[in-house]
């Protein structure tokens, strides 16, 4: 029986998605990305090898698996391309396995002008984001003036909506910002250029995608960012610009909700956030030192510091509910394997009353403090074994905790940024 499988992240991004898709990509026909642009970074590690994904999906590396990138992403056809070339110099690219929706909208270099403006406008109140374009490809996908992929396909076409875009861009770069405004002629043919090499690629994958499901294909859906990201559900508006919940791995890639068959989250073994916005379990000074160095906690995208804190079960529940999780997968279990103690935040002190419901108001969640469940920790390695029973027992007590709060169970637990550091229980296709 054919499986279709959604991973998303559960926290706040940077869980470990791409790792954990490379590795279930051995049971998947297809992958596709549904979300999100190239402000993921999703990092998949094999032998001595380390790739990090913006817009290809992390089951590219699997030969013979077409990964797709589907309707509801936002793709910067000058990263892809980049990508596109690192693998084919490594001999890895095959053009037949990859499709890009027709319907995916375009980021254009006024969007990450306008992004970065925009930060810079907010000032002490900035979201923080990658400075990809991201936010303002999405408004004007909404607003119904953007561009699509599929434009690329007739020039005509292209110009005329790029030139109605500038015309009101320019505007705002000039009067509002007081900066310079685009050329049209660099925009199109640059734009013209690159359609050369990925015009081929792109298709109708909704099509496709029915087409799989009817003749019983397994596929894998990867999702970006993480739930507390979400535009709608996340940390509103320290978020990103898209539904990041498993939901939108119907809408994003144009198949029925009804032909998903099982919901993964990633969680990390305690927590990270990038860019700003509240995070109760957010530790400070040395603790925070530590827990960023041994997890390399830097961005896969930025390079930024990532802000570290301990397990959220609060946060999580809430993951399970929006996304309606029937697994978790736990990551970077290796890296709280010297801590003399672990903490789990298991309900919020607000206003004088323990809340154990996650508010998704910032102003609401920046006042909550986390009330603490204590365990001791492990002190000694996880990474290199090989299965459950093998772990360290208050390793295994930690995990069956976390489950038994959370109400989700734990299908795969990573102790590795490599491929093979992982302790896969029960695998979502089989
Ligand atoms: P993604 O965006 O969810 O795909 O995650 P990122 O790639 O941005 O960040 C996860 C980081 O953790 C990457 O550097 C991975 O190589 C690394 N990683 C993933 N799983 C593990 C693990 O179990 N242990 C350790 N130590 N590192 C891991
Ligand atoms: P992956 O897929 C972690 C964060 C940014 C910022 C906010 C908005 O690798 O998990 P944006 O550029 O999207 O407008 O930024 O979202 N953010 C991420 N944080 N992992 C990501 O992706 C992220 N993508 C965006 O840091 O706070
Ligand atoms: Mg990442």
């Amino acid at each position: 029986m054919a499986r279709n499988v959604v991973i998303v992240g559960a926290q706040w991004g940077d869980e470990g998605k791409g790792k954990v898709v490379d590795i279930f990509t051995e049971n998947a026909d297809i992958v596709v990305r549904f979300q999100g642009g190239n402000n993921a970074g999703h990092t998949v590690i094999v032998g001595e090898e380390k790739y990090v994904f913006h817009l290809l999906p992390s089951g590219i590396l699997h030969p013979g698996k077409t990964c797709v990138i589907g309707d509801g992403v936002v793709v910067d056809p000058e990263v892809l391309l980049n990508e596109i070339e690192v693998l084919k110099k490594k001999n890895i690219f095959r053009p037949e396995d990859l499709l890009i929706s027709k319907n995916a909208h375009l980021i254009m270099p006024y969007h990450k002008k306008l992004d970065v403006a925009r930060e810079r406008l907010r000032g002490t109140n900035k979201i923080g984001t990658t400075g990809r374009g991201i936010g303002p490809a999405y408004e004007d996908k909404v607003s119904r003036c953007g561009i699509k992929c599929g434009d690329l396909l007739n020039e005509e076409d292209f110009r005329l909506k790029l030139k109605a875009n500038l015309m009101e861009k320019n505007h705002y770069f000039k009067t509002v910002l007081h900066e310079e405004g685009f050329e049209i002629h660099e925009i199109y043919h640059k734009y013209m250029t690159m359609a050369q090499s990925i015009g081929p690629l792109i298709k109708n994958t909704s099509k496709f995608l029915a087409k799989a499901i009817e003749f019983k294909r397994n596929i894998l859906f990867e999702g970006a960012q993480g739930t507390l990201l979400d535009v709608d559900h996340g940390t509103y508006p320290f978020v990103t610009s898209s539904n990041t919940v498993a939901g939108e791995a119907a809408t994003g890639s144009g198949i029925g909700p009804s032909r998903i068959d099982t919901v993964i989250g990633i969680t990390k073994a305690y927590c990270t956030r990038v860019g700003e916005g509240p995070f109760p379990s957010e530790l400070q000074g040395e603790e925070a030192d530590k827990l960023r160095e041994q997890g390399g906690e830097y961005g896969a995208t930025t390079g930024r510091p990532r802000r570290c804190g301990w397990f959220d079960a609060v946060a999580l529940r809430y993951a399970s509910r929006i996304n309606g999780l029937d697994g978790l997968v736990v990551t970077k279990l290796d890296v709280l394997d010297n801590q003399d103690k672990v903490n789990i935040c298991t309900g919020y002190k607000y206003n004088g009353d323990v809340i154990d419901e996650f508010p998704t108001e910032a102003s609401i969640l920046s006042r909550c403090e986390p009330v603490y469940e204590t365990m001791d920790g492990w002190k000694s390695p996880t990474h290199g074994v090989k299965s459950f029973d093998k772990l360290p027992k208050k390793a295994q007590a930690y995990i069956r905790r976390i489950e038994e709060i959370t109400g989700v169970e734990a299908i795969m637990i990573s102790v590795g940024a490599n491929r093979k550091d992982s302790i896969i229980i029960k695998n979502p296709f089989k």
